[in-house]
């Protein structure tokens, strides 16, 4: 436990969160070492014996220390922007351990990826791949490609992060695979690696991902047989975590059920977990401002908003939120608001809350999608980010001031 209580305190792994509010000043992410070791070790652990790559899913959490710290690991990362990439190559991360899937790659993004010589171009539709091709021979570099292959498999997940269907944006159809594949095979400018799919996120079961597995392995086996052979299957990422009680299935038995759906094909196999990998490992530290109570409901108005974290406005996410000293104030049904001019900014609601004015709350599980979706909306300054690391907090991410708001912003002159 990389979050946990010592003398009714809770501790970011050895250090109070008390500690790290007093130095770093709120709203702020805080973000444990140890525990996106412990995350990224349960993938490794689990593919020992076999060919395979974990690629960081950088949309996830894309601060350049995570980065850094991952690719120490040895990991590899799936990249869905021109930005991503700068990202991992400023964090030191290896451009040959990059996978790119995304729908709408410009040219210009295209080329980088090229230039940097990154493992994979994943093509999500026949445009692309023309694109790709037309890139490759302007910069004479033969582009690396897989097609990313939506295997219409529903991912029992929240609508907007399931990815796998026939009706999503995502991939080419299951149905078109094979002519693409024979289509590819022939343009001197790129060449065929692999085959992937990715189909959704905060996935509670294997079983839709191992079904996907399936899919995809039995069309990697007829492009063999067709004279098409490639060198890796890329499974995606969406191995959820757990945000309330719900039951999720270990890391371990998400890699075990695809390991088994592959058999025996002798592809290399490439995974991209974003969540699993740094949900569990963040909590947004945040204190309560006032204390509000209407004829109707009592509120915590706290100085984080969904600016800062928007998966409750956006999803009606469910996370859990708790006061970092228990106190014997008395408990009482809140809604936990910030200060935004929204209806929908809150980051939970009716939750049984012990806390009071100028309290410390501590949003949990927001490792994943928290920081990475936050904006300036009302002008608000983004927060601070902290890596903790045993004793040591270090800050990973200043502040941001008014300044840096407008910083680039022109008036004409009239
Ligand atoms: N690979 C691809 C191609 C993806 O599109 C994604 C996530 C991942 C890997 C990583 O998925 P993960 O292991 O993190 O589930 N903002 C939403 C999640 C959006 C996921 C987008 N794609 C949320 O807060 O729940």
């Amino acid at each position: 436990m990389s979050f946990a209580y010592r003398n009714g305190v809770l501790c970011a792994e050895r250090i109070s969160l008390q500690t790290i509010a007093r130095r770093f000043g709120t709203p702020c992410y805080v973000y444990s070492r140890r525990e996106i070791e412990h995350n990224y070790g349960e993938f490794t652990r689990a593919l020992v014996g076999r060919d395979a790559l974990v690629c960081y899913s950088v949309k996830a959490n894309c601060n350049l220390a995570v980065l850094a710290l991952l690719s120490r690991l040895g990991a590899g990362f799936d990249i869905v922007s021109g930005g991503e990439l700068a990202r991992v190559r400023a964090a030191g991360g290896d451009p040959r351990k990059v996978v790119f899937s995304g729908v709408g790659k410009s040219e210009a993004e295209i080329a980088q990826a090229l230039r940097a010589r990154i493992l994979c171009l994943n093509v999500e539709s026949e445009p692309e791949l023309l694109r790709v091709a037309a890139v490759a021979r302007r910069l004479g570099i033969r582009a690396p490609i897989a097609f990313r292959v939506n295997p219409d498999i529903d991912a029992r997940t929240h609508p907007y992060i399931a990815t796998g269907l026939k009706g999503s944006k995502f991939g080419v159809p299951y149905a078109q695979a094979e002519r693409l594949y024979r289509k590819a095979v022939r343009l001197r400018d790129v060449e065929l690696i692999g085959i992937g799919c990715h189909i959704g996120s905060q996935m509670r079961v294997p079983d839709p991902l191992a079904d996907a597995v399936r899919r995809i392995a039995a069309l990697a086996t007829r492009l063999a047989d067709a004279g098409i052979p490639l060198r890796h299957i890329d499974i995606g990422g969406g191995m959820g975590i757990r945000y309330r009680k719900e039951r999720v299935a270990p890391i371990g038995r998400f890699v075990a059920r695809c390991l088994k759906a592959l058999g025996t094909r002798p592809e290399a196999l490439i995974l991209d977990p974003g969540r699993s990998i740094v949900g569990s490992a963040g909590v947004l530290l945040t204190r309560v401002e006032y204390v509000k109570r209407t004829a109707r409901k009592r509120f915590l108005v706290v100085d984080a908003a969904m600016n800062d974290f928007l998966r409750p406005a956006l999803y009606g996410a469910w996370h859990d939120v708790v006061a970092v000293r228990k106190s014997r104030r008395r408990p009482a049904l809140y809604d936990v608001v910030g200060p935004v001019c929204e209806s929908g900014d809150f980051l939970a609601q009716r939750r049984t809350l012990a806390a009071g004015e100028g309290d410390l709350l501590a949003v949990k599980s927001a490792g994943a999608y928290g920081m990475v979706l936050s904006s300036n909306y009302n002008s608000r300054p983004r927060a601070a980010e902290v890596l903790v690391d045993g004793r040591e907090a270090r800050l990973v991410r200043r502040r941001e001031r008014a300044e840096t708001l407008y910083a680039g912003e022109l008036v004409p002159r009239w």
